[in-house]
C-alpha cells in the first residue's frame, strides 16, 4: 500500500505502524499540505521514515494547496515545525525527483497486485491521481481515508480537518466509484492517548519510544488547550490498522455526500446513516472500534520500528 499524509503527530503514528507491522508492503509514502506546509510535511515524513528504521521507502511530495481555494495549516494543533515537542533534528533520506502523483501512478502500474491507498490527510493528491491517471483505477483495491465525520467535525462545527482544507477534493474520491472507507472522527475520538499510553511508548524503552511519547505529550498540550479535551485523540493511524485487520474496525455501507455550497457547512460529511435519501452507498463508514486491539497493534509496530 501507499501511505499518502501531512505530518503531523497523529500521521507520524500512521507512518510507524505502515512502516513497523509485518504484514503490510509499504510502497511508498506521498505527501501533501495540510497540518503545515508541503516542505515541512514532506520533511516530517522523511524523518519518521528514517526512526522506523524505513529510509529506503520512496518519499515524493505532492500538492501544495488545495484544489481550490488557499491552504490554512493547523498550527495551533501540531506547531510551527509540524511536529513540534521531540528534538527531530536528524539526517534524513531524499526526496523522490518526481511528484507524489507520479509516484503514486508509477507504483501502481508496477505493482503485481491491487495496490490500497491510505490517505491521512487532506485528498488533494489522490484526486488528482483520479483525475490525471484515470487507467490506474483498476489496479487501486481501496481507498481508506481518514476524515469527515457522521457527527460534528473538528475545523467547523461540521467539518473535520482533513476534508474541510480540500473539500473538492473529498467529493472526487468519494464519487469515484471505487470501494472507500472513510474512518471519521466519530470513531478517531475514542483512540485517546491517554497518560498510560504515553508511559507505554516510554516503556519501550526505544529512543523511538521516547520520541512517541514526546510527540503524544506536546499533542496532548495543544488538545488540551485547543479543545479542552484531557487526552488527544489519534485519528490517523486508524486508516492503517483497519488495512492490517478490518475486525478492529466495525463499518457500514451507506451514501456519503461532501458539502460544497453549504453557507456554514462547507466541508462536511453528510452520511445518510438510515438510508433515508435514497442515494446509492457509496463508502464503507467506520462507526466502531476496538481500543484495545488497535493500541495493541500499534504498540507492537512501534517496538518492531523502533528496534530496527
Ligand atoms: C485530522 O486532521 C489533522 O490535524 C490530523 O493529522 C488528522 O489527519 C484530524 O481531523
Ligand atoms: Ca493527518
Amino acid at each position: 500500500m501507499i501511505v499518502d499524509c501531512d505530518p503531523g503527530h497523529d500521521d507520524a503514528l500512521a507512518l510507524l505502524l505502515a512502516a513497523g507491522d509485518y504484514r503490510l508492503r509499504l510502497l511508498g509514502v506521498t505527501t501533501v499540505a495540510g497540518n503545515q506546509t508541503l516542505d515541512k510535511t514532506t520533511k516530517n515524513a522523511l524523518k519518521i521514515l528514517a526512526l522506523a528504521g524505513a529510509a529506503g521507502v520512496p518519499v515524493a511530495a505532492g500538492c501544495a494547496r488545495p484544489l481550490v481555494g488557499d491552504l490554512t495549516v493547523a498550527e495551533d494543533i501540531h506547531g510551527a515545525s509540524g511536529l513540534d515537542g521531540p528534538d527531530l533534528d536528524l539526517p534524513v533520506g531524499g526526496v523522490a525527483d518526481v511528484h507524489a502523483v507520479e509516484l503514486m501512478r508509477r507504483l501502481i502500474t508496477g505493482s503485481p497486485e491491487p495496490v490500497t491507498l491510505i490517505a491521512t490527510g487532506p485528498l488533494t493528491n489522490v484526486a488528482l491521481l483520479l483525475r490525471s491517471h484515470p487507467e490506474v483505477t483498476p489496479q487501486v483495491r481501496r481507498i481508506v481515508f481518514m476524515g469527515g465525520s457522521t457527527g460534528r467535525g473538528n475545523t467547523t462545527p461540521y467539518g473535520e480537518f482533513n476534508i474541510v482544507t480540500d473539500p473538492e477534493a473529498a467529493d472526487i474520491v468519494l464519487r469515484s466509484g471505487l470501494p472507500t472507507t472513510m474512518i471519521g472522527l466519530n470513531v478517531t475520538h475514542q483512540a485517546l492517548a491517554t497518560t498510560e499510553i504515553i508511559a507505554e511508548f516510554r516503556g519501550l524503552g526505544t529512543r523511538l519510544g521516547e520520541i512517541c511519547a514526546e510527540l503524544m505529550t506536546f499533542f496532548a498540550s495543544t488538545y488540551h488547550r485547543v479543545f479542552g479535551f484531557e487526552h488527544p485523540p489519534v485519528h490517523d493511524p486508524i486508516a492503517v490498522a483497519q488495512v492490517i485487520d478490518p475486525a478492529i474496525v466495525r463499518t457500514v455501507t451507506a451514501p456519503v455526500a461532501v458539502e460544497l455550497t453549504g453557507t456554514y457547512t462547507r466541508g462536511a460529511t453528510v452520511v445518510d446513516l438510515h438510508h433515508r435519501t435514497g442515494r446509492t452507498p457509496n463508502a464503507d463508514i467506520a462507526v466502531g472500534l476496538d481500543v484495545g486491539a488497535f493500541w495493541r497493534l500499534l504498540m507492537a509496530a512501534v517496538r518492531q520500528a523502533g528496534e530496527q
